[in-house]
């Protein structure tokens, strides 16, 4: 059934840019699998927003905004109050994923190993008060490493926090030393793990998004055990942030010791990335599922839960 889906695309967080990557792909795969395709960047202008929404009535509206406002159950609010199914996890998954300190608390009590962490203020960090390093700095409610910095030890440069566009109170976890492993959950179900190995040693913004940064291992070479849990945990996460659609959920697999090492579960995505070296597309393609059967099945899946 061919149908009018309004992609929404770019907005206005940190990763804009991404998400205009993102949109790209599916935007072709949509018009490949037939449907009418129509991209919208969204602005802050809501008024604009809400105009096209009435003006185009989509059958669905694909979200393919990444970050603050578009995956934080703010842009699902609006669509929820007009009425029109849209892809991915409602108001309630998008918003308790988002915000990587409530993640962490529900993942934790279901057993779910996280860092060590806690939430302090830029001033502790400046005053080198939150814990002894190696550590890790990030925004609660970002996305795609932006705001991300590594305190190895006593001798490493703290951030520059005088243009920090950030809220004021940002989550510092212990570093895990290790391995990179993701896991994507489609419909409830993992559909595989796979690790990434960027070559300068850190997952940061270049590493995710410039061809050639990091090597995709699928499936995930780590001990059977780990990769076990890992999916295990991934569709746990999905389940008790009251996710839906398809998620990914982000992990570091410390096998220093040898393995199986202990896995830590770092966050849910409830807008995976769809960009040519996102993980997501790799993880179900695995498993036999293209790029357009990705697509397709997240417009249906939209349709089905209205
Ligand atoms: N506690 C940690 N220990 C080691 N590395 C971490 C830790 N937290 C984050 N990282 C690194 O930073 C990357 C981004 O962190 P993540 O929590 O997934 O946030 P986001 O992807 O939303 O920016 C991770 O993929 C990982 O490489
Ligand atoms: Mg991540």
């Amino acid at each position: 059934m061919k149908k009018k889906v309004l992609v929404l695309m770019g907005g206005f967080s940190a990763e804009r840019e991404v998400s205009l990557s993102s949109s790209q792909g599916v935007l072709k795969a949509l018009e490949s699998l037939g449907h009418e395709a129509i991209p919208l960047d969204v602005t802050r202008d809501i008024r604009a927003l809400v105009h096209a929404l009435e003006t185009h009535k989509p059958d669905v509206v694909f979200n393919g905004l990444h970050g603050k406002w578009g995956e934080d159950g703010c842009i699902q609010g609006l669509l929820e109050m007009m009425d029109i199914p849209y892809s991915h996890s409602g108001v309630l998954g998008s918003a308790l994923s988002m915000n990587k300190v409530v993640a962490r608390k529900m993942c934790s009590l279901q057993g779910i190993r996280i860092p060590e962490g806690k939430v302090v203020s830029l001033k502790d960090i400046a005053e080198r008060r939150v814990m002894p390093p190696p550590y890790v700095i990030k925004p609660i409610n970002e996305g795609s490493s932006v705001g991300l910095s590594i305190i190895l030890d006593k001798t490493t440069p703290l951030p520059d926090f005088s243009n920090w566009p950030f809220e004021d109170k940002v989550l510092v976890e212990r570093y895990i030393p290790g391995r990179e492993i993701q896991v994507a959950v489609l419909n409830g179900k993992a559909m595989g793990a796979i690790e990434i190995r960027p070559h300068s040693g850190v997952y940061d913004y270049e590493a995710k998004y410039t061809e050639g940064k990091a090597i995709h291992l699928m499936p995930a070479p780590i001990h059977k055990e780990a990769y076990e849990q890992a999916l295990e945990w991934a569709e746990k996460a999905h389940q008790v942030l009251e996710c839906t659609g398809v998620t990914r959920s982000d992990f570091r697999y410390d096998d220093t010791e040898g393995e199986p090492g202990k896995l830590y579960y770092l966050e849910t995505n409830p807008q995976p990335g769809l960009t040519p070296l996102s993980l997501v597309p790799e993880i179900v393609a695995h498993q036999g599922m293209s790029y357009e059967q990705l697509v397709q099945w997240m417009v249906e899946d939209a349709l089905c839960r209205q």
